[in-house]
């Protein structure tokens, strides 16, 4: 399943970290990082360019993002009601592979496969001996062609300025989805709005100019930041039947009066 050139970038044996036997060039080329005014980034597929570091500031702050959604969803890890044994999920762009880890812890039943142009890494030693037997991760690109698949739930979560073409990834879902499956995207609009301000005086300030700016700049190298509003569209016209969009806010900033809110603003 997944992407092509799975045998060959196979990086590991159920849970990362285990022996390297043939993989061990690919290793080397993907941990091979580019540094750059002190950031680290991704190796593999270098050209591709994905925007954000791969660091440990990188992987906190996808931890803190990774506790914040599953919060504001009331503590879910997906909205798709998947059915209760699935065998296959695929979860696309996996980050640190938090996710792919606690979904594996859920539904024992399937092989979870957590596909991303880094390794996963949580700090020095998280991906270890005791990660789930039934969780394992891929070095690639999932823009490439994927070979016959055959999977129950194929999952991305936080993939704005990550994709070069948003309708082809979730085409390819579809073709490679078992009759029957889910796909569940969870994704931003990056560009922010202020439910106390007018607009006008918002948009004067440094918050509203940093984000527009970062959208226009992200939007001019082909990728778009906000994914989120458009979902829908992309699934309907992939030919997905049963299509369900929800909508939640997320406060920025530590000044949210509400309790609820406040544990899961950015
Ligand atoms: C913002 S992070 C989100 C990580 C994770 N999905 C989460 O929710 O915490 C985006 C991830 O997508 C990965 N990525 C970007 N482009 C990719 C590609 N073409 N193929 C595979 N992974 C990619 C990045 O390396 C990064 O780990």
């Amino acid at each position: 399943m997944a992407a092509a050139n799975y045998q060959d970038d196979d990086f590991s044996d159920p849970g990362y970290g285990g022996s390297l036997s043939d993989t061990t060039t690919i290793e080397s080329a993907a941990l091979n990082y580019p540094f750059e005014y002190g950031r680290r980034y991704h190796a593999y597929m270098a050209e591709k360019r994905y925007g954000l570091p791969n660091d440990i500031a990188q992987q906190d702050r996808l931890l803190r993002h990774h506790d914040l959604i599953k919060t504001r969803l009331g503590g879910r890890l997906i909205l798709a009601p998947i059915q209760e044994h699935p065998q296959r999920i695929l979860d696309l762009g996996t980050g640190i592979g938090l996710w792919a880890i606690e979904m594996a812890d859920k539904y024992p039943s399937a092989e979870v496969t957590g596909l991303d142009l880094s390794p996963p890494e949580l700090g020095e030693s998280f991906h270890n001996e005791f990660d789930p037997v039934n969780v394992r991760y891929i070095v690639d690109d999932f823009e490439k062609d994927w070979v016959d698949a055959n999977i129950d739930l194929v999952f991305g979560r936080f993939l704005a300025g990550s994709v070069e073409d948003w309708p082809r990834l979730i085409q390819q879902s579809y073709n490679n989805l078992k009759p029957g499956g889910w796909v569940e995207f969870q994704d931003w609009d990056t560009m922010i709005y202020s439910t106390a301000l007018p607009a006008e005086d918002f948009e004067r300030s440094e918050l509203w100019t940093f984000h527009r700016d970062t959208v226009a700049l992200q939007e001019s190298r082909g990728r778009n930041m906000r994914p989120g509003p458009e979902l829908e569209k992309w699934i309907r016209q992939s030919g997905f039947e049963n299509i369900r969009a929800e909508k939640f806010s997320l406060p920025l900033g530590p000044w949210v009066q509400d309790d609820k809110l406040e544990v899961s603003c950015i």
